[in-house]
């Protein structure tokens, strides 16, 4: 794996949490929902393509039969982010009636995403559906009511990458999670 010598971590101004803090994190939570859903058959929904690597590594650490299935989504543009409408880019391939889903998400941030998802998802006929999230940035939140289930680590309104987060598709293979430097992104803008 690589390390934090290596060529991408350069674009960060700071490691925010590292990959042993993500690893212990994971673990706890993997036993948390391992004692939560005893005698149940979870769903475990991968939100991609951020959620990716935080699904590959929980649902490792859950003793239970789980089943795996995976969405893509996409907001659509800032005018219409408000009101709260993702376009399913790709959908489960499973049917989730009556079944105990859990959403993994690598962000919650506004929390619009997963307010829609999560009404989405229930309107199928779901048993249950929980949110899973690697990080949460509550300062930023604009839906008051989103309850989110399961959260490893609260973060502050900083430009993170790594661990599956990206800045323009890169910097999701870093094993650790890292504020971006603001030169990386405005040679962009
Ligand atoms: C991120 C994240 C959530 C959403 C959270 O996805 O994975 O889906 O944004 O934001 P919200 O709480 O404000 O709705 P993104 O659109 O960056 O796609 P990606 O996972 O493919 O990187």
């Amino acid at each position: 794996m690589i390390d934090v010598n290596g060529t991408m971590y350069r674009d960060l101004t700071k490691i925010l949490v590292t990959r042993e803090e993500i690893a212990e994190k994971v673990r706890e939570l993997g036993r948390r929902i391992t004692e939560d859903y005893q005698g149940k058959e979870p769903v475990m929904v991968c939100i991609l393509k951020g959620g990716v690597i935080f699904f590959s590594d929980l649902v490792r650490a859950i003793d239970l039969p789980v089943s795996m299935d995976f969405m893509a989504i996409s907001s659509y543009g800032s005018a219409t982010k408000t009101s709260g409408v993702v376009r399913v880019l790709k959908d489960l391939d499973k049917d989730i009636l009556n079944r105990d889903v859990i959403i993994v998400e690598d962000i919650v941030d506004s929390g619009v995403t997963l307010n829609y998802l999560k009404g989405m998802l229930n309107h199928r006929g779901a048993a249950s559906i929980r949110i899973a999230t690697l990080l949460d940035k509550p300062g930023r939140r604009r839906v008051k009511d989103l309850k989110v289930d399961y959260s490893c680590f609260n973060i502050p309104d900083e430009f993170v990458v790594g661990y599956g987060l990206d800045y323009d598709q890169l910097y999701r293979n870093l094993p650790d999670i890292g504020v971006l430097s603001p030169g990386v992104y405005e040679k962009g803008e």
